[in-house]
């Protein structure tokens, strides 16, 4: 993260996208983006559109070039035509399609094949030549998890990455962004990780977690540390509670064979959720810079206290979707879902209750749920706040007084809200929840933008702060393994939960035993 997210600016800068092309266009370097996996979905749909964007503002290097490497047969010309599909119809009738598409290259291999390798690496060599690009390269792994160590090893044998390790102005450099799932448990990261290091140091690894590339998500840091009333706030002493939801209305969208060996656990609660929880509960780092701001993650993420067996049974909450209703339409079980066993035990929700032992959280639990197929698609982090005395209301009669919860909206309707009790006009005492409300799109006039343009252009940059570390993802996995160990052995059972509904009521049990009640999104 870099100050200049952190820069409150006037109103007219901040809406003025050649503001912040001046400040990042001295800084990135002419590079060459190596996307492997080029004809998949991941590079439709995210990489190609956010690259044309970044294009579009100017905000790539003129002399930048893309080469996509994958199994299927395509020319460059046939790749730029399949790219312009994959680009907002609308946003690629224009000459800077056409500037964009002429720095569109394409390899077709087998990542497996040391020889389509030797065949990158000479294209790589003559469009560096061609187009004046210092040597500099970004390989991307947008492809399926299982491609990641042939790819290592291919990159590694045929010196495409023999680049400075330490980043000296002239000297070409290489770095790798790898997609998540970064392993599938704490062993094959932690293998996984010691393979990538033989090739790359973990200055050069990028290791994406789209989560981190959401405004709001940075706006976490930024807002408690940037201002000055939240954050004496921010410790056990007026939080009483933190709930963090990733809820999600869709199902499982096709992608069967991954979520079967995945759940959610793998697929949302060790990635997206550790990160909004890190961020949330983590220390103010020393500067807005990679390091200090990922070692403060990592304290956090050994402070939270071990799940024994009984504590799973007790603390987590497992379910999956059964037929129901989203939105009004009539959606199918889980286990109805093509593709998937029809007695499959795969969780498409979780529920969990974690402590966080250090000074700042210590009696503060985080309630953490996440699910497939719930009532609306919201991602929030509420900060629920210790209530005042009630003596003074008791002698006026009035019955409850709520808690304040400040509201981080991550998605959709991004923003914040703070809701208080104010005094309803009248004779008698009577409080009346109100809420104070901030939005992106009205107070910046547009919405955030797209995580991926930020997180390719901070690699272009070659800052790591929105990217996990290596420790970081092996103790989220080591989190998550231990809970999923336990639901291997001692439970709980596996609840059913109607489509479009809250999730299972066993999550509500969960709760309601620690004298609490999940907040309404
Ligand atoms: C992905 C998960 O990482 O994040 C998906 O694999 C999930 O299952 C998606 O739907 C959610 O991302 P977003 O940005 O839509 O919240």
């Amino acid at each position: 993260m870099t100050a200049r997210g952190a820069v409150a600016s006037p109103p007219d800068a901040r809406v003025n996208p050649l503001r912040e092309e001046s400040v990042t266009l001295h800084a990135a370097d002419p590079c060459t983006f190596i996307v492997f996996g080029a004809s998949g979905d991941l590079t439709h749909r995210k990489l190609i559109p956010a690259l044309f964007r970044l294009s579009k503002r100017r905000l790539l290097h003129p002399r930048t070039a893309i080469v996509g490497f994958a199994r299927r047969e395509f020319t460059d010309q046939a790749f730029r035509e399949e790219m312009k599909k994959a680009v907002e119809s609308g946003e690629a009738s224009s000459a800077e399609w056409d500037r964009f598409a002429e720095t569109l290259h394409y390899v077709p291999g087998v990542f497996e094949d040391h020889a389509a390798f030797r065949a990158l690496g000479q294209l790589l060599s003559e469009l560096e030549a061609k187009r004046g690009i210092p040597g500099n390269r970004i390989f991307y792994f947008a492809t399926p998890p299982a491609a990641y160590a042939p790819l290592i090893r291919n990159i590694g044998a045929t010196g495409l990455a023999r680049r400075a390790i330490r980043e000296e102005r002239g000297v070409p450099w290489a770095r790798v962004i790898i997609e998540k799932p970064f392993g599938h448990d704490l062993e094959s990261a932690r293998e996984l990780n010691a393979l990538v290091h033989t090739v790359f140091a973990e200055s050069q690894i990028f290791r994406i977690d789209h989560y981190l590339g959401k405004e709001t998500v940075q706006n976490i840091l930024v807002f408690r540390l940037g201002n000055g009333i939240f954050e004496p706030l921010w410790n056990n002493r007026y939080v009483e509670q933190v709930q963090i939801t990733v809820a999600e209305s869709v199902g499982i969208e096709g992608r069967a064979a991954y979520f079967e060996s995945s759940g959610i656990a793998r697929d949302i609660f060790q990635n997206h959720m550790m990160q909004l929880l890190t961020l949330t509960a983590m220390e103010p780092p020393v500067r807005f810079e990679a390091d200090p701001v990922r070692d403060e993650k990592v304290k956090v993420l050994r402070s939270i206290r071990p799940l024994s067996p009984e504590d799973v049974a007790k603390k987590t909450v497992r379910g999956q979707y059964a037929a129901g209703a989203v939105g009004g339409s009539a959606a199918p079980a889980y286990r109805e879902e093509p593709g998937v066993d029809p007695r499959s035990e795969v969780e498409t929700y979780l529920a969990a209750r974690l402590k966080i032992d250090n000074w700042r959280w210590s009696g503060v639990p985080f309630f953490l749920r996440t699910g497939k197929r719930l009532a609306k698609r919201a991602t929030e982090i509420a900060i629920v706040f210790r209530k005042p005395p009630y003596a003074l209301f008791r002698h006026a009669g009035l019955a409850e007084i709520g808690a304040n919860i400040l509201r981080l909206r991550i998605q959709p309707d991004e923003g914040i809200s703070l809701s208080f009790g104010a005094k309803s006009p009248g004779q008698t005492l009577h409080l009346d929840p109100v809420e104070m409300d901030f939005f992106y799109l009205t107070a910046f006039g547009h919405d955030p933008p797209e995580a991926y343009e930020r997180l390719l252009l901070d690699c272009n940059l070659g800052d790591s702060t929105l990217f996990a570390r290596h420790d970081e993802v092996e103790l989220a996995w080591e989190l998550t393994d231990s809970i999923r160990a336990a639901w291997g052995s001692a439970g709980p059972p596996l609840a059913k939960y109607p489509s479009g509904s809250w999730g299972p009521k066993e999550a509500d049990e969960m709760i309601h035993r620690s004298g609490h009640h999940w907040y309404r999104l």
